[in-house]
């Protein structure tokens, strides 16, 4: 059915002055952000300009016209600053630099100010939580002594015991094994332990100290005054710790956890909103936030606080349609008193790829749970990621769109062990396959590996190993085929941005038998998913804009999602006045 829809070579936009679309993104408009479409570029993994096998900021600027015809609003880079790569890039030593494998800071302004004359925002990737081991302010507390002024801007501890040989609390790293790492003093000797969530190379911050809050907030003024229009900000519910640092309790109840999702945070992010808001146009902040009490995520999103945050828990339910439905209502629900528009996530660079999970009989996703060995088809998720992209582009708010996504690309479980190095992956010893397979570098064109991501010529392979069956998936392959995944992509976001019932704003769910979503936008724009086994008839009285499979007649298939337009003209609309009419035949 893709078909019948016309698909416009998109040209630029421009920020400055209004290109005259409804919800088009102009300098003025500060509400951007509530119904943005937002891509998030892994750099290394994005295109490689300078043929070293790695994704840089050269390739980014040469693909830039790539994301204009995508139809995206703005980009989101994963850390591209100075580190020494322990977790791609989350391990940052020098927050004002760009790391020489990906550029300069020169060149990343000039990409920043090339998108914008495009039409398209930049965001950066802010990690409050921690630093690299390798930052100066972790150099030069290793070289203090305990009880330093340098020691005090993160968590180091004695460790228990007689010889101070136990860990100084049980709390465990999110990438597996403790979350303590012994130093020694200068003269060799064992010395006392820093804290790090996650893995050892990224000792986690104090934010109790003032220099620490001094910092981030200049750290954000240095990248809005480089004219980033936003900020994502890294593990957000973690930075503040009970100084204390006491056992986490089998149940901690609301702010009770010793270390995820303290009141005290709400103050250092007040702290950054007013950063964000002395600047004259919208500067957005963008909560990583993993909280399974929705009440508590969306006390990030009040007015003075972050502009949104990711909604992980749609993205880690099942294919299942009360499932989802529960999640659209509950996510709706907690953002309404804040104000907030929602966000819509179906992947990152920390998930298996959509078209594995779809295709997996249990769909769900938790961070850091074994996903090997689970038996996949890939056609099915294939059909249902497609599905749940129109779903997730009718719902109202934001949508993030992960690399590749737009090309339906799978989870690649087959690296070569020697490849793999993903601190999830080595600190579990092996047991969690970690998340390398969904940040190997995108197909562009061509029917072999590097598949056009290296210039020909390219002095190394790229880093990870690309499938020989993403072949087919190739931009260049997609861009041919009116029923590929990329078109799907582009018509659809074309649609959601110059139908104003898209975006922002109210849904209202239609009636239906237990296993169909459908929900109307706006006045007349309705969005059906079939998650039952056995086609369904649409509505009568519509038209149809766009569907993630081939209709037979008037049935939407299984694990399929249509965009209808009702036809409003009175005869149609019953006496009473009921507008739902034609929504209602057929979905039963
Ligand atoms: C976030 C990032 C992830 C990173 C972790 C530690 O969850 O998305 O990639 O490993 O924080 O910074
Ligand atoms: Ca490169």
């Amino acid at each position: 059915m893709t078909d019948g829809i016309l698909v416009g070579a998109a040209s630029p936009r421009s920020i400055a002055g209004s290109a005259g679309r409804p919800g088009s993104a102009s300098e003025t408009d500060d509400q951007w952000w509530r119904r943005a479409v937002i891509y998030q570029v892994y750099i290394r993994s994005f295109a490689d300009g300078n043929g070293d096998g790695i994704g840089d900021l050269a390739g980014v600027r040469a693909r830039l016209p790539y994301l204009v015809d995508l139809g995206v609003d703005a980009i989101w880079f994963t850390p591209w600053y100075v580190s020494p790569l322990a977790d791609g890039g989350y391990d940052v030593a020098d927050y004002r630099a760009i790391d020489p494998t990906f550029g300069s800071l020169d060149e990343a302004e000039r990409l920043i100010s090339e998108a914008r004359d495009l039409g398209i925002r930049t965001i950066v990737d802010i990690v409050p939580n921690h630093v690299s081991d390798q930052h100066p302010w972790f150099q030069a507390a290793l070289a203090s002594e305990p009880g330093s002024p340098e020691r005090a801007r993160f968590w180091f501890r004695p460790g228990r015991g007689e010889a101070g040989n136990e860990m100084p609390n049980g709390w465990l790293s999110n990438f597996s094994g403790p979350a303590w790492t012994r130093t020694n003093d200068p003269d060799g000797t064992p010395g006392e332990w820093y804290l790090h969530l996650f893995s050892s190379q990224q000792p986690d911050l104090n934010w109790g100290h003032p220099d620490v809050r001094a910092e981030h907030e200049a750290v954000l003024r240095f990248w809005f005054d480089r004219g980033v229009a936003g900020v994502r900000i890294d593990s957000a519910a973690l930075l503040v710790k009970d100084s204390a640092l006491p056992e986490v309790p089998l149940q901690p109840g609301p702010g009770e956890h010793p270390n995820t999702d303290r009141d005290e945070l709400h103050e250092i992010y007040r702290g950054w909103r007013a950063v964000a808001d002395s600047y004259p146009d919208a500067r957005i902040l963008v909560g990583e936030i993993w909280l399974p009490d929705i009440e508590r995520f969306a006390k990030y999103l009040r007015p003075d606080e972050l502009h949104t945050a990711f909604n992980f828990d749609f993205m880690a339910r099942p294919w299942d349609a009360p499932s989802l439905k529960a999640s659209i209502d509950s996510t709706l629900a907690a953002h309404a008193p804040v104000g907030a528009p929602a966000t819509w996530v179906l992947s990152n660079h920390d998930v298996t790829r959509p078209v594995t999970r779809y295709g997996q009989e249990d769909s769900s996703f938790a961070f850091a749970t074994k996903r090997v060995g689970t038996p996949t088809d890939l056609e099915l998720g294939r059909r249902r990621a497609r599905a749940a992209a129109l779903l997730c582009a009718a719902l109202p708010g934001s949508l993030y769109i992960y690399q590749g996504e737009e090309l339906g690309l799978d989870e690649v479980q087959d690296l070569p062990a020697h490849q793999l190095r993903d601190p999830m992956y080595l600190r579990s010893g092996g047991e969690d396959p970690g998340r390398d397979g969904c940040r190997v570098p995108l197909p562009w064109a061509g029917t072999s590996a590097p598949f056009g991501f290296s210039p020909a010529g390219a002095t190394h392979e790229p880093w990870l190993r690309q499938p020989g069956r993403w072949a087919g998936l190739t931009v260049e392959a997609q861009q041919r085929d009116p029923g590929s995944m990329l078109d799907l992509y582009r018509t659809m976001l074309r649609i959601r941005r110059t139908d104003p019932a898209l975006g922002d704003g109210p849904l209202r769910w239609l009636p239906s038998a237990p296993d169909v979503l459908a929900f109307e936008r706006g006045d007349g724009f309705v969005c059906l998913t079939n998650f039952s086994p056995s086609p369904i008839e649409l509505p009568a009285g519509g038209s149809l804009v766009l569907a993630s499979a081939e209709l037979s007649g008037a049935r939407l298939p299984s694990d399929a999602t249509a965009w209808l337009r009702l036809d409003r003209s009175p005869t149609r609309t019953s006496p009473s006045g009921d507008r739902r009419r034609g929504g209602d035949d057929g979905m039963e």
